[in-house]
């Protein structure tokens, strides 16, 4: 475990949702953070708040299903702040088509996002973080990477391949000291994507996303040696820390 005051975070999918909880909860930790996500006025807004309340962060408008845009963006991230200490990848679209109705486009976008952006944004770190030998990296994972869901074309795929790669850098990290895991949110979480696509089934024991924050703020601090290409679930985590804080 390290300290993560001062250290630097690159998050993803950072505009709302449970990446702006996760980012609100970063900067509360002292950390220093490239904010990228696609919808630029809600990037600002969040950059405003958080600035106003003296943190210090980019936000960085990327479309990350465009894996150029996506290497260019960390690259800037790089060149502003330098290898991050943690990696979280929180960012996915969410969208239930079936295989009669789905087209390979739309298919393909998805799953670029999910898991095109994990190997993008890793590759690009990658041999930083490895010199470095220090950091962790976080890919959001969910019910659909252990289980299938109909009409999830795209999204139980690519977070089924997401965990998979998560293992497979775990296991090229640990020599270097490279924390590789996944975090799947352990209860379903109050955000736009739920909003469109939860039944009244689906959201028995929802929660606020800010619940779950506190896990990725751990997370950011740990080292292979801690634990890596391991599966967390953010609401244990968080519920085990919010307990030791009180
Ligand atoms: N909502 C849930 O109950 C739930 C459950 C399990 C897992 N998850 C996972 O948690 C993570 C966050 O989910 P959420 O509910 O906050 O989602 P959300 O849709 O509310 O927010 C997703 C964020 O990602 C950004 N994004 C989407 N496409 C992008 C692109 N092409 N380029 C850049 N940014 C893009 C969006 O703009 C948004 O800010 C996701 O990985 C999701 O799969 C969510």
């Amino acid at each position: 475990m390290i300290a993560v005051d001062g250290k630097v975070a690159f998050l993803t999918g950072a505009a709302e949702g449970l990446g702006r909880e996760i980012a609100r909860e970063l900067v509360t930790a002292g950390m220093r953070v490239a904010l990228m996500d696609v919808q630029g006025g809600k990037l600002a807004a969040l950059t405003e708040e958080l600035r106003a309340a003296g943190a210090d962060v980019l936000p960085l408008v990327v479309d990350l299903a465009d894996p150029a845009a996506t290497r260019d963006a960390t690259e800037t991230a790089l060149a502003h702040y330098g290898p991050p200490r943690a990696l979280i990848h929180n960012a996915a679209v969410l969208k239930e088509v079936s295989m009669l109705d789905v087209t390979f486009e739309d298919w393909r976008r998805e799953v670029d996002i999910i898991l095109g952006a994990a190997y993008v944004l890793t590759k690009t770190v990658w041999p930083h973080l490895v010199a470095a030998r220090d950091g962790s990296i976080v890919f959001l994972s969910s019910g659909s990477a252990l289980s299938g869901f109909v009409k999830e074309t795209a999204y139980t795929p690519g977070k089924h391949a997401q965990e998979g790669l998560m293992k497979v850098l775990a296991l090229e990290g640990r020599e270097h000291n490279v924390a590789v895991n996944t975090m799947s949110t352990g209860r379903p979480i109050d955000t736009p994507m739920s909003d469109s696509h939860y039944t009244d089934e689906m959201r028995i024991g929802i929660v606020p996303p800010a619940r779950l924050a506190p896990a990725f703020a751990f997370l950011a601090g740990i080292d292979a040696d801690f634990a890596t290409g391991q599966r967390f679930n953010a609401f244990q985590v968080s519920s085990a820390i919010l307990a030791a804080r009180r």
